[in-house]
């Protein structure tokens, strides 16, 4: 089968791979449909991800058909058309029964990093009756990919984490497809002011169209003076990081309000300072997580009634033969106008 090969930092290529083979009775192997890339793609291709060793077939999201199902498999059956969760949970360990499927003690985030991922043909999913999820006959396949890692990281690691109110005053810094995904899925609380911060004008154009009621380009170093002057001073009730580098997160602390919340969403490399002797006094939560994929069955009604509308995130299409073109076309977004990309394994 095809497949894209991480072959170390800066290295990857599209290689004939054998097909993978159910290797516990809880596996399925499943016949992908349509994949996509993700900025944690791009981390792991820095070489920022060691757990990812050189050799691994990338990508954790997509929807496909199931081909295959080891005896212990009762949820699925050849045939059966699933959504492909980024995060493997075996639903029984102390995490998992804590509905913190991200520490799963045999899974986690384990798809495209230490085991082979979705950009193939063919990927093997461990611990699948709970690691799937059924799409309905008529759902629209496409919107569903989003689904498999972006929405509910969005959703769970900034609008709940951020404990995002009616009436609220919410800032999301960072307007790639993390920061758009949260965006739309803070509207569902009703806040009555979402302020999105990016250097990109064109994202904060985006922003603007999916309900950003107001936009900062903060190339020109003054975010927090025109947070403030949104806010009456206050600054924001939620303050979600969807960036990952040091920068970000520092402008979060210089504007969240009294009594607000910092949810960091980005992947940090980089150490970051924690201004206590600013803080201390302002009764301010800060939280971290990574996305335990446990508001998929959720999002998944939301898509369906069209409360959101995740198709919208989707800029530009490719066959899985040209994924080394969806990979330039993805990283090179400032460029391109990129958001996410779908690519077609069948
Ligand atoms: N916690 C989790 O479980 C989880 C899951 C998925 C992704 N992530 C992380 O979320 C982050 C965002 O992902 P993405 O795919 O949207 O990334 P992305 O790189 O596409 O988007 C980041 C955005 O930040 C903007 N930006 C960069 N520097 C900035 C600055 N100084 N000020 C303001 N904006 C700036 C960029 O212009 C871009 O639009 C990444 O760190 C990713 O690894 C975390
Ligand atoms: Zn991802
Ligand atoms: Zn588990």
């Amino acid at each position: 089968m095809k497949a894209l090969v991480y072959l170390g930092p800066s290295q990857k290529a599209l290689q004939d791979r054998p097909k993978p083979e159910i290797t516990a009775p809880s596996d399925a192997i499943v016949k992908m449909t349509k994949t996509t890339i993700c900025g944690t793609d791009l981390h792991i291709l820095k070489g920022d991800v060691p757990t990812c060793q050189p050799g691994r077939v990338l990508g954790h999201e997509g929807v496909g058909i199931v081909e295959s199902c080891g005896a212990a498999v009762t949820a699925f059956k050849p045939g059966d058309r699933v959504l492909i969760s980024c995060i493997s949970a075996c639903g029984k360990c102390g995490p998992c029964r804590q509905q913190m499927y991200s520490h799963c003690t045999t899974g986690g985030w384990i798809l495209g990093n230490s085991i082979d991922g979705t950009q193939a043909e063919f990927v093997r999913i461990p611990h699948a009756d709970t690691s799937l999820y059924p799409i309905p006959e008529g759902a629209d396949e496409e919107a569903l990919v989003m689904l498999s890692d972006i929405l509910p990281t969005g959703f769970e690691c900034g609008v709940l984490n951020g404990k995002v109110q009616p009436g609220s005053t919410v800032a999301i810094v960072g307007a790639g497809p993390i920061g758009l995904a949260t965006l739309l899925t803070a509207q569902f609380y009703s806040p009555a002011e979402i302020i999105v911060i990016d250097l990109d004008d064109n994202r904060l154009e985006v922003a603007k169209r999916f309900g950003a009621t107001a936009t900062i380009n903060s190339t020109n170093g003054k975010a927090l003076e025109a947070v403030m002057k949104l806010t009456g001073n206050r600054g924001v009730d939620t303050a979600i990081e969807a960036v990952g580098i040091p920068a970000t997160f520092e402008m979060c602390q210089t504007i969240i309000a009294p009594g607000g919340t910092i949810a960091n969403i980005g992947v940090h490399g980089k150490k970051v300072e924690l201004h206590l002797e600013l803080l201390w006094d302002h009764n301010i939560s800060i939280t971290t997580r990574l996305v335990d994929t446990a508001t998929i069955p959720l999002l998944f009604k939301t898509v369906r009634s069209h409360k959101i509308d995740p198709k919208r995130l989707i800029t530009h299409r490719f066959k899985l033969d040209k994924i080394l073109e969806a990979y330039d076309t993805f990283g090179n977004a400032a460029k391109t106008n990129a958001l996410k990309v779908i690519v077609e394994a069948s």
